[in-house]
């Protein structure tokens, strides 16, 4: 008897919970918080390196080079072209408010609230910078203003054992953040701000286009894996490097039968659980006007392609319901999403100090 009742218990209080939850307030975008500034220290020395291509193996990119503040933080293409000599299978995101990421990755596989761990893997894959972190510590110590700057940040030196280079990467990242955008004037209180089009955009995408329920916060990104099912990408399949990309991806998260896969199974690829597979993470909103393509894979040049997907209810196996807007609804949410891009966040490369090597032995 106790065995089945303490599952309908949990089942009513299940039941109820959630309808307290749908009385709740309905999902909505909120403005960009305000954030406390970081270790300034720390975002110094995190923009040196950002910029510095000695963070890869063969010192032939740097992260700016696939996340170029010039092209909204990320590369411009559809797809990303990867550590030279190999080709990625997806498109590179922005950079900006990684802060407020709930998680990171299209795919979903890094927890956002740890941007030094997010940054060691980008200086450590084969297929983003392929170094090995221990390497590239022992390389930056021989550069006299590095030396400086980490007194600075850490009261020490570089040290191969000490994650603190990828946390000073995550630093700098974290301060750039979406800035005087028109919706964040209007939420707080600047009526002007947005114009009647972009006013009634905002209403469908709170109602009629219910594109909330996933897009909220203050990114518009509920830390959530959906299926949308977003067309492949037939770029990845036809050339060989990316599509040896993507399977080794696979064969690195321990995927069963990965050799047979054709199409980017999402989340399914870290879970092993089928109900996650063409699952992706919920794509923040913000700055989309620096930002195209878009997708996981760039298959959509423009925001009004990225609408007409919606409208038709999405893709193959989607979760999504058509959604039966007129040409007006659409225009009126394109210029909804525009209102949340802010001023370009741009920040000049500072430049790599050179090298000066030092004697191996004695002082240090
Ligand atoms: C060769 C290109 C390349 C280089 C170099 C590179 N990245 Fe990336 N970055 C990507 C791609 C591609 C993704 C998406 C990968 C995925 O989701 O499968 C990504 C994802 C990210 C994300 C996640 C964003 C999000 O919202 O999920 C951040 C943050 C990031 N990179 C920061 C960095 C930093 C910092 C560096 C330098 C240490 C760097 N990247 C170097 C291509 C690159
Ligand atoms: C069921 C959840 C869900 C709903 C509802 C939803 N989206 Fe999305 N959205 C996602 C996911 C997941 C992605 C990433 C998909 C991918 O890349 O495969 C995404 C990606 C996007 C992107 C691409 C951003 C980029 O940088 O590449 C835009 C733009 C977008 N959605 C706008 C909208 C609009 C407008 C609506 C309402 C019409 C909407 N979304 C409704 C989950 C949703």
């Amino acid at each position: 008897m106790q065995n089945i009742r303490k599952p309908l218990m949990a089942f009513c209080l299940a039941i109820g919970v959630s309808g307290v939850l749908a009385q709740g307030t309905p999902p909505d975008i909120a403005p960009m918080p305000e954030t406390k500034p970081g270790n300034a220290a720390m975002i110094e020395l995190g923009k040196f390196l950002f910029f510095d291509t000695r963070l890869s193996g063969d010192w032939g990119v740097s992260c700016a080079t696939c996340h170029d503040p010039q092209k909204g933080w990320g590369d411009g293409q559809p797809l990303s072209t990867g550590y030279p000599s190999t080709e990625y299978f997806r498109n590179a995101p922005t950079v900006l408010n990684a802060r407020h990421r709930i998680r990171f990755l299209w795919d979903g596989r890094l927890d956002g609230t740890d941007a030094g761990t997010l940054v060691r893997d980008m200086v450590t894959e084969a297929h983003t910078m392929n170094a090995d972190g221990r390497i590239v510590q022992e390389r930056l110590k021989q550069i006299p203003e590095y030396l400086a700057l980490w007194q600075k940040a850490f009261a020490s030196n570089p040290d191969p054992y000490s994650p603190r280079m990828f946390n000073a990467v995550g630093e700098f990242i974290r301060s750039l953040e979406t800035n005087n955008a028109p919706f964040d004037r209007f939420k707080k209180g600047d009526e002007t701000a947005l114009t009647a089009e972009q006013k009634e955009g905002y209403a469908l995408f709170k109602g009629k286009a219910n594109c909330a329920s996933c897009h909220n916060g203050p990114i518009g990104a509920d830390g959530k894996l959906h299926r949308t099912g977003v067309p492949e990408n037939p770029d990845v399949l036809k050339n060989p490097l990316r599509t040896i990309t993507m399977l080794r991806h696979y064969a690195t998260s321990g995927m069963p039968n990965y050799m047979n896969a054709r199409t980017d199974v999402g989340h399914y690829a870290i879970s092993k659980d089928k109900r996650d597979l063409g699952k992706f993470n919920t794509a923040q909103l913000r700055d989309l006007k620096y930002t195209a393509p878009y997708m996981h894979n760039g298959v959509f040049a423009t925001l009004e392609e990225v609408i007409a997907f919606y409208d038709r209810g999405g893709g193959a196996g989607s979760e999504l319901k058509p959604l039966g807007l007129t040409a007006a609804e659409k225009k009126a949410l394109t210029a909804f999403l525009l209102s949340l891009s802010g001023d370009p966040v741009l920040v000049k490369d500072p430049g790599q100090p050179d090298l000066q090597v030092r004697p191996a032995y004695g002082k240090n």
